[in-house]
C-alpha cells in the first residue's frame, strides 16, 4: 500500500523562494520518502494537474498563482560509500547543498569545496549544473537517480546522459517535465585536489590548504560580493554569462581591451555579463521594487512589493541596454515556473 498523498491547499510560497516573489500554490506537498513522492506524482497525474517541482527556491521565478500541484521533495538522507579510488557520496534531493559541502570538507574529502555557499537543495544542483570558482557539479557527479513522472519508476542516469553544459543539462531540455531528481552520486577524492585557478582564490589560501580551508575562503569571497537572501531577496546570478564567437570577442576587445573573457573548448568566448551590465552604469541602479546589486551587477535584488512580471520587465530593460551598447544578447538564468 502506498501512502495517500498529503496536499496542503493554497500555500503561500513567498517565503519558499529566495527572491521573495509573491506566490500561492493551489496544492503543495513535501514528501519525505520515495513512496510518498510517488503517491503525489501519481495522484497529480490521475487528477490531470500540472506538476511543478520546487527545491530551495533559489533559482526560480514564481508566478503569483501556481495552479496544479507543487512538490518539494524532502528526501534528506545522505551517506558515504568507500570506493576503490575514493569515496562516493549518495545524497537525497532534499539535502541542503551548502550543508553537504561543509560536511564533506570537514571530513577532508575533495571535489565540491569550491561550490560552498551556493544556496538551494541538492536535487536542483544538476538542473543548472551549478558551478563556481573553476568547478562545476559535472566535474564530480557520477550519476543522478530520477523518478519518472509517467510511472514513478526509479532509474539512474550516468553523467554522460545528463548532457551537462554551462548552466545547462538534459533536465532543462529532453527530460524537462519528464522526471524528478531524487538522488545524486558524487565521486569524491581523499587525495588533495585543490582547484585554485579562478580569480584570486590562490592568494587567499595557505600553501597546502585543506578542502575545508578552501570552502571557507570561497564562503568569504561569496559573502563579500553576493547578497545574503536572508537579508536582501535575490536569486544569485540573474543572467548567464553569454558565449560569443571569436570574431565578436575580438571586435569587443578592440574597443574594450580590459573586458574579462574566457576561451571555451569550442572556440567561442564566455564574457562576463556582470561586467557588461556594470559598464552600462547600471550597478546599484534601482527599478521600482527591484535593483541591480551594488557589489555584483549580475545579481538582481528585490526590495519587496514587486512581482514576477515587473521583474521580467526590469530584466528586459537591462538586456536591451546591454544589447544596444555591446551587441550581446543576455539570457535569464533562473527558471520560470
Ligand atoms: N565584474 C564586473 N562588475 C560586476 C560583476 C563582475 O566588472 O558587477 C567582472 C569581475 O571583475 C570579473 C568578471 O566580471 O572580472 C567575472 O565576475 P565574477 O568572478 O564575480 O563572476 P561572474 O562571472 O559574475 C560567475 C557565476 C557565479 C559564480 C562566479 C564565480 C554565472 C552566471 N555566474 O559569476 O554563480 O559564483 O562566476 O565562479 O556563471 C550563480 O550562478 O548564481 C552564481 C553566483
Amino acid at each position: 500500500m502506498t501512502p495517500a498523498p498529503h496536499w496542503q491547499r493554497d500555500v503561500d510560497l513567498s517565503g519558499a523562494n529566495t527572491l521573495r516573489l509573491p506566490a500561492v500554490a493551489s496544492r503543495f506537498a513535501a514528501p519525505k520518502t520515495h513512496d510518498a513522492l510517488a503517491a503525489c506524482v501519481r495522484d497529480a497525474r490521475e487528477r490531470g494537474l500540472s506538476l511543478h517541482l520546487l527545491g530551495g527556491g533559489s533559482n526560480v521565478l514564481l508566478p503569483a498563482r501556481l495552479s496544479g500541484a507543487v512538490i518539494r521533495p524532502r528526501l534528506n538522507q545522505w551517506w558515504l560509500h568507500a570506493h576503490h579510488d575514493g569515496v562516493m557520496a549518495y545524497v537525497g534531493a532534499g539535502v541542503n547543498w551548502h550543508s553537504l559541502v561543509m560536511a564533506l570538507a570537514k571530513r577532508e574529502l575533495w571535489g565540491v569545496e569550491n561550490l560552498a555557499l551556493i544556496p538551494g537543495d541538492c536535487g536542483a544542483a544538476p538542473v543548472q549544473n551549478i558551478g563556481a570558482y573553476g568547478v562545476e557539479l559535472a566535474d564530480v557527479l557520477d550519476g543522478v537517480q530520477v523518478m519518472s513522472r509517467d510511472d514513478e519508476t526509479l532509474r539512474w542516469l550516468s553523467r554522460d546522459a545528463c548532457a551537462f553544459g554551462y548552466r545547462d543539462s538534459v533536465f532543462k531540455r529532453a527530460l524537462a517535465g519528464k522526471v524528478i531528481i531524487t538522488q545524486l552520486a558524487l565521486r569524491l577524492s581523499r587525495t588533495p585536489r585543490p582547484v585554485l585557478g579562478y580569480g584570486d582564490l590562490a592568494s587567499r589560501v595557505s600553501k597546502r590548504p585543506s578542502s575545508l580551508e578552501i570552502a571557507q575562503r570561497v564562503c568569504d569571497i561569496r559573502r563579500q560580493k553576493l547578497p545574503d537572501p536572508a537579508q536582501l531577496a535575490n536569486a544569485g546570478s540573474f543572467f548567464k554569462n553569454p558565449l560569443v564567437s571569436a570574431q565578436k570577442a575580438a571586435q569587443l576587445l578592440t574597443l574594450h581591451p580590459d573586458m574579462p573573457h574566457f576561451a571555451q573548448a569550442d572556440g567561442r568566448y564566455k564574457v562576463a555579463a556582470g561586467w557588461l551590465i556594470d559598464q552600462c552604469g547600471l550597478k546599484g541602479a534601482r527599478f521600482g521594487a527591484f535593483g541591480v546589486h551594488a557589489h555584483q551587477a549580475l545579481v538582481l535584488v528585490h526590495f519587496g512589493s514587486g512581482d514576477r512580471d515587473e521583474l521580467l520587465q526590469v530584466a528586459e530593460q537591462i538586456a536591451t541596454t546591454v544589447q544596444a551598447r555591446f551587441g550581446v544578447a543576455l539570457e535569464i538564468e533562473p527558471r520560470c515556473l
